[in-house]
């Protein structure tokens, strides 16, 4: 689909800002699973702001405020983990992963508004595919629409898991305007031809295919990335999932998996190839991969609210208007 906009002036750089937007809501990856241990707690800054997440001994993962409840001291510097609990330096108050508080040791009935409700702010969170995933509203609303089932991710007929996470000097809604910006496939990863290419907005989702069906792509709000790679009846599977670490940075990660094919034949080939491929490492005739050639333009552009498009861009505008759902508040552009 071609879209084109009228714009009357155009406007120079220093009229523009970078990264224009506030955080959007959704579910976003924070950390890969392994990678957090029981009884583990550490400073954490996503969604522009500070936090500290923590696992308690029963696996449970908490994401939660870090200025206690009681009198403000910060639970990420001299806090612990203490059974499944986080427990505050300053006077051993003792908080749940959901933000419950469990124990005042010193008090004889705990205050009236800890027994009706969480009184320290925490995230939802879902531990799935390898990742933990926590729910961001700016406004605190539950969440709207669950995180996808990707069959392949579970599956032990195909290979495991491989990651990669990249920090992007962009805000997040960039990131996920390359996927139907198929002129650049083109002109800055070199692929031989602009594909041909569709995106479907539906609801919190956003479809699209590039090449007929060489990638189908399935955005989950603005955190969750399915993109299946095609070729030759061989599927390999990128899951993205970029974090808005603040308004100017994107914590980007990245899972890939293929069918597990014998070692040695030709799906195996292609697999492998199609992984290659889509991380920039590809050596030969293909175009590059995002890490190669996007990450330039991402880490030093700036977001044109009225950009000037011609007849042979993707539907940018249409993406655009998608993404808008997603933030709490009106914006412009
Ligand atoms: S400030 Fe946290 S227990 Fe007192
Ligand atoms: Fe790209």
């Amino acid at each position: 689909m071609n879209e084109m906009t009228t714009v009357e002036r155009i406007q120079t750089g220093d009229e523009l800002e970078r990264c224009p937007f506030p955080i959007p809501f959704g579910w976003f990856m924070i950390e890969e699973s392994a990678k957090l241990a029981a009884g583990e707690i550490r400073n954490f800054k996503a969604f522009d702001r500070e936090w500290v997440l923590f696992r308690g001994e029963d696996g449970k993962v908490g994401l939660t405020d870090p200025y206690c409840p009681h009198l403000g001291a910060h639970l990420g510097h001299g806090g612990e983990v203490v059974g499944n609990h986080i427990r505050c330096p300053f006077h051993h108050w003792e908080f749940d992963a959901e933000g419950w508080c469990k124990k005042i040791p010193y008090a004889k009935v705990m205050p009236g508004i800890a027994r009706k409700k969480p009184v320290l702010k925490a995230l939802p969170i879902v531990e799935r595919y390898g990742a933990i995933f926590a729910w961001y509203h700016p406004d605190g609303i539950d969440p709207t629409f669950p995180i996808p089932d990707v069959p392949e991710l579970e599956d032990p007929d195909y290979v495991p898991i491989r990651r990669g996470m990249w920090d992007i000097g962009t805000m997040i809604q960039e990131i996920g305007e390359n996927g139907v910006d198929y002129a650049h496939l083109k002109f800055l990863h070199g692929s031989p031809e602009i594909p041909p290419g569709t995106g479907r907005a539906d609801g919190y989702k956003f479809q699209t295919d590039i090449g007929e069906g060489f990638i189908v792509g399935e955005h989950h709000g603005p955190g969750i990335q399915i993109m299946r790679f095609n070729k030759d009846g061989v599927t390999m599977t990128m899951f993205s999932t970029p974090m808005p670490v603040d308004r100017e940075m994107t914590r980007t990660r990245m899972a890939f998996t293929f069918r597990n094919y014998a070692e040695g034949t030709k799906e195996r080939a292609i697999g492998e190839h199609l992984y290659q491929h889509s991380i920039g490492a590809a050596e030969g005739e293909d175009s590059a991969g995002f890490e190669s050639v996007d990450l330039i333009v991402w880490d030093n552009k700036k977001y044109r609210p009225q950009p000037l498009l011609c007849d042979g861009d993707g539907p940018i505008l249409m993406w655009r208007q998608w993404f808008k759902q997603f933030y709490a508040e009106p914006i412009d552009g």
